[in-house]
């Protein structure tokens, strides 16, 4: 199927997008925001497939924590591999591709809030050099965006991973 391409979504990606990574309400906000300049919206393709995807969230932090012990901070969010093909380095690519885009950008650390339960995704994050801030856990919202386009916000308590983009 080729090798995987990761490049910035343009709005006419949408619905290629929804096919095979659903969640249409919540890539076209995110679309939205990358307009207005709010962050970059960052997709993983593969034989011209969506398998994955990033936001890295630049404007200010939504948690009151995050805005006191690391102001302006950029942030990884919604980091997401499809189901079937976890496992393969896409993930890594993703996180990767943002942490270039935010070097080039100018910002030298980037944090990201990863679930309790998420051990699976916490041990990625060590193993590329991410480590847990001192200042504790904190509580996120999570917007989860229901296929009738009702959002629900959920909260849950997350471990902040930071890591330097100095190379
Ligand atoms: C976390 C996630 C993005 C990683 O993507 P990936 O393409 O599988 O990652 P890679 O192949 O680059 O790295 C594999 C690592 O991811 C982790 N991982 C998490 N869930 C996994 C899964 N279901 N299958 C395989 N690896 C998984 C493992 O720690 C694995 O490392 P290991 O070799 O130490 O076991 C992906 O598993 C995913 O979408 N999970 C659900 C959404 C999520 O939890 N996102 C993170 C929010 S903070």
């Amino acid at each position: 199927m080729g090798k995987v391409v990761i490049r910035q979504a343009v709005d006419g990606d949408l619905p290629a997008m929804v096919r095979a990574l659903g969640q249409k309400e919540y890539f076209g906000d995110r679309l939205n925001m990358q307009d207005g300049g709010h962050g970059l919206l960052l997709v993983a393709w593969k034989g011209g497939v969506a398998v994955g995807d990033v936001y890295v969230w630049l404007g200010a932090a939504e948690e009151p924590e995050l805005r006191a012990h690391l102001p302006d901070v950029a942030l990884i969010t919604h980091l997401e591999v499809v189901a079937g093909r976890r496992g393969e380095g896409i993930g890594t690519e993703l996180l990767r591709a943002a942490e270039r885009r935010l070097w080039d950008l100018g910002h030298k650390q980037v944090a990201l809030g990863v679930g309790l339960d998420n051990r699976d995704a916490q041990r990625l994050y060590a193993r590329l050099g991410y480590t847990e801030w001192p200042h504790g856990q904190v509580s996120t919202t999570e917007v989860v965006y229901h296929p009738g386009g009702e959002r629900e916000l959920r909260p849950e308590i997350c471990r902040i991973m930071v890591r330097s983009l100095d190379p």
